[in-house]
């Protein structure tokens, strides 16, 4: 089933698994409020919900549990729901006494609107997935990113993490690549990172540098990140996320950083969602049906 975010994500993980493709009717009334309907009847079968919550996250993951929720009350058989990007997967914990958990809540919605089973991609934290009591699993899309990258033509390619939540995204892609790898450690109030490996050592001059990380947001992160590059030398740079957020200039702020190429997946539909997530979300899918 097509949710409103990710119809074409959908369409390409219909076709993977050979399923039917069920479009969702979606709209938004004047003051704001969201609208589903479904375009057949779903009594007795399996529905596989497909609706990432990004920007506008509130919007998406409302119509996520109005679908979930309906689909149930039509008498679907079971309902899972597949979510590549996660929104609030960042506020796991209190980092300031009085902040609310926001993904526990997120969590609980997703569970009381009725959903059998939950797949995502690439998680923030792949800790969070221990508060789902339903099914659910975490894969990543850093395999077919390295795959990508291959037909790139990278010059000597060096994988780096801009943090330490990264490295073992790094680490895959650099295994693709059969690269090696490096990892900053980012100062979270001055938003900006420090090589913990020492990059002058492994010898990154002249040669091609693929920072990798799970979300692209404003950009911050990936431009701290693609100076340091720079200053030691580095011939080319490339960026590779699997959740393009690319807020507002963010896209143009990275390029003319001196990135040469951003990647990302459908998993956000973006014009660098270049890898598509259907094949990965189709093997999760068999996984857990
Ligand atoms: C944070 O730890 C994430 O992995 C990303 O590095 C972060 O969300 C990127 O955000 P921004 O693009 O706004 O720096």
């Amino acid at each position: 089933m097509a949710g409103p975010t990710s119809s074409d994500l959908a369409r390409n993980l219909a076709s993977e698994l050979e399923a039917e493709l069920v479009p969702v009717e979606s709209k938004r009334f004047p003051d704001g409020e969201s609208y589903v309907r479904f375009e057949r009847d779903l009594r007795g079968e399996e529905v596989i919900i497909v609706q990432s919550s990004f920007p506008d996250q509130n919007r998406s993951l409302i119509e996520l549990f109005l679908m979930l929720d309906s689909a149930k009350n039509f008498g679907a058989e079971r309902a899972v729901a597949v979510v590549p990007y996660f929104a609030y997967a960042r506020q796991d914990k209190r980092f300031r006494a009085g902040e609310a958990i926001s993904v526990e809540t997120i969590v609980k919605l997703i569970e009381a609107s009725g959903a059998d089973a939950f797949l995502t991609v690439d998680v923030h934290k792949p800790e969070i997935m221990k508060l789902f009591r339903i099914p659910a699993l975490n894969s990543t899309a850093m395999p077919l990113i390295g795959k990508h990258l291959a037909t790139l033509d990278l010059k000597k390619p060096h994988v780096v993490a801009p943090d330490e939540g990264a490295i073992s995204l790094a680490e895959s892609v650099a295994e693709v690549l059969k690269a090696d790898y490096s990892f900053f450690r980012k100062h979270r109030d001055k938003a900006s990172g420090v090589p913990t490996t020492e990059l002058r050592e492994i010898g990154i001059r002249d040669r091609d540098a693929v920072i990798v990380d799970d979300i692209i947001s404003t950009g911050g992160t990936v431009i701290n990140v693609v100076k340091m590059l720079k200053e030691e030398g580095v011939k080319e740079v490339y960026v590779a996320c699997t959740h393009p957020l690319l807020l507002g200039e963010a896209k143009a702020r990275i390029l003319s950083a001196g990135v040469k190429k951003i990647l990302g997946t459908d998993s956000v539909a973006s014009d660098v969602s270049e890898v598509s997530i259907a094949p990965v979300l189709a093997e999760s899918l068999r996984k857990l049906l």
